[in-house]
This record gives structure tokens, sequence and C-alpha cells, in this order.
């Protein structure tokens, strides 16, 4: 099989636009007759950021769902087998292509938004987000087995908010986080990284703090009434990391779907003390995998990929 058969390239093509930290795009893909291998890039790992390759997962496992998701668009049945090789924990996936597949309603509506979700860490607009999203939000992260709870309650979401800041401080604060952010940002016409226009202002005293990539723009004010989410996992580890990333894609396309933006909060899920708080905020029960707030937001431009060539390999017998 090579990239250009059919519905090989498109699926290679939505899998590359999944987020990842920093747009590190930790990645590449190998083929064989009938069948995609998704693979960990440990070479694009945040050693800072994440050590553990905990967040790299959750891009891989997105973009897995991208390659299924597009591939039974297409019409074709799909057979995805996690982690089958306990000797090489770097190999997430495989991807079989079978035979003829009648795709679904939702299977066609989340392939087709794969181009337009993207992160928007501007203001949103204050308007309520109604119940109905949230319901759909919150069974797309259970449709691949996570959680996701909306922080509604006020003291819940104020105490959330605080450990953000605190987590936003402490990382500013940190000479090697700021160097590794730096590699990520810096440069005109890169294929990876964050680019400026990506970027958001900061928030004129408001309960969030974005990430800052850039310096480009005066604070703003943010939206009044935040929705903040929090894609949780009953385990913790390499599988329920890529499995969690699946959920978090999932969420973000549904999300795309209902008209939504999405940006990420993951301050605290990168120091292991605020992550914990947080799981004990949220009752414990769950391990946080990331935190996003949704809203309605201006479109944005997309960012760049680097091209298939350098990610997709044919695989060696
Ligand atoms: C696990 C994960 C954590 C992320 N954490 C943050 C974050 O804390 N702040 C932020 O602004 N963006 C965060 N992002 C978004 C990435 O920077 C973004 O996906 C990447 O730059 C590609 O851009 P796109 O999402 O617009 O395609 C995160 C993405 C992933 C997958």
């Amino acid at each position: 099989m090579t990239p250009t058969d059919f519905p090989v390239l498109t699926a290679l093509e939505a899998a590359v636009r999944a987020p990842s930290p920093h747009n590190t795009q930790p990645w590449f893909f190998e083929l064989e007759p009938g069948a995609v291998e998704v693979h960990l890039d440990e070479d694009r790992l945040l050693r800072v950021c994440d050590p553990d390759g905990r967040e790299a997962r959750l891009a891989c496992g997105a973009a897995l769902l991208n390659i299924e998701l597009t591939i039974a668009a297409a019409g074709r049945l799909v057979e995805t087998e996690l982690m089958p090789d306990r000797g090489r924990p770097s190999l997430l996936a495989r991807v079989e292509i079978g035979g003829r597949h009648r795709p679904d309603a939702e299977e066609l509506r989340l392939a087709a938004v794969i181009p337009r979700r993207y992160s928007n860490r501007r203001p949103f607009a204050d308007r309520a987000v109604p119940e109905g999203v949230r319901t759909a939000v919150r069974r797309a992260a259970l449709a691949d087995g996570a959680g996701l709870v909306l922080v509604d309650e006020v003291g819940k979401l104020e105490a959330t908010a605080a450990l953000i800041r605190r987590a936003d401080h402490v990382q500013t604060q940190d000479g090697a986080f700021h160097e590794e952010l730096q590699a990520w940002t810096r440069g005109h016409g890169r294929d990876d990284g964050v680019p400026a226009f990506a970027g958001g202002p900061r928030s004129a005293g408001g309960l969030l703090p974005v990430r800052h990539f850039h310096d480009s723009e005066a604070p703003r004010p943010f939206e009044q009434d935040p929705v903040v989410a929090v894609l949780t996992t009953a385990a913790d580890g390499p599988s329920a990391q890529l499995r969690a990333g699946r959920a978090m894609q999932r969420v973000l396309l549904t999300a795309t779907t209902a008209g939504l933006s999405a940006s990420f909060y993951s301050q605290p899920m990168e120091i292991p003390s605020t992550r914990d708080e947080l799981r004990v905020l949220l009752g414990g029960s769950g391990y946080p995998q990331t935190v996003f707030r949704l809203g309605y937001g201006f479109p944005g431009v997309p960012t760049p990929r680097r091209p298939l060539e350098t990610v997709v390999r044919q695989k060696s017998s």
C-alpha cells in the first residue's frame, strides 16, 4: 500500500491535523498492505512539559481517531489494535483497513470537520453553551471510555482556575520550561511549533491564563463565564492515555460540529502535584488528562504541519 492508495492518503492527511502539545507532531506512520501503524516519535517529546510522553500519547490518540474516522467515512471497515507489540511501546496502534462499510451519520459529520478544528486561544463570545451541546460533548468522551467533567459549580471553577494560575506561574518562573517553549515558538516559516498568529492575548484580569506563546498583543478581557471541561480516565498509563487522546479528539470534533471553539489549559496537568490536586478537586475518581475551555469564538487560521513525506514510511519487512 502506498500513501496515494485510497483512502490512505486522506486518512494520513487527517491524522496530521490532530492537535499536539506545542505543535510537536510527535508521530510517524508506517504503511504495509492493508494497514497503517501509528508510532510515537520519541525524538519529539517535550522533555520539560511532558517527560513521560503522556501528552504526546494523547496527540497520537487524536491522530488515530482521525485515521479511523476518515477510513470509515470513506466507506471501509476499520479494525484497530492498540499497543499491538509489548516489546515496542512506541508502536501505539495498528489500523487494518477492511471491506466495505456503510458510514453512519456521526462518522461522516466528525470526519468532515477534521480540517476545521484548531486551537482558539482568543476570547470567546459571552454566549451560553446550550445544554444539548454540553450533553453531546460529554457523550463524545464516554463513547471512547473517558469522562468529561464540565466544571460548572462556581467554587470548583474558581478552585480549578486558581490551580491553572498557580501551575502557570510555576512554569513561567522555570528557565527550562521557558527555553523549551521558546524552542517551539521561535522562527518563521516552520512547519511545526506554535506560530505567532496562533497565540492569544493575555487575559485582562480574567480567571484563566492562556499559555503565553508570543508577546504580540495587548491583554484583552475574556468571556465572563468560561466553560471549563476536564477530560478524565478511570486508569492512567500508556494505553489509557492513547484512548484518552481518542476521546479528547472526539470531544473536540463534536464541539466543532456544534460551532464551538476550544483551547487547552495544560499547565496543571504538567506538574505532578497540581495534576493530583485537580484529581482530588474533581472528586478523586478519575485521572485528569486534559483541560479545555469551550465557547463561541471567531474563526482563525489552521497551524502548519510537517509534510506527509517526513512522517510516513513504508514498513520494511
Ligand atoms: C495534550 C495537549 C496539550 C496541549 N496543551 C496546551 C496548552 O496548555 N496551552 C495551549 O495554548 N495549547 C495547548 N495545546 C494545543 C497545541 O498547542 C495545538 O494543538 C498545536 O499548536 C496545534 O495547533 P491546532 O490545535 O490549532 O491544530 C495542547 C495540545 C495537546 C494535544
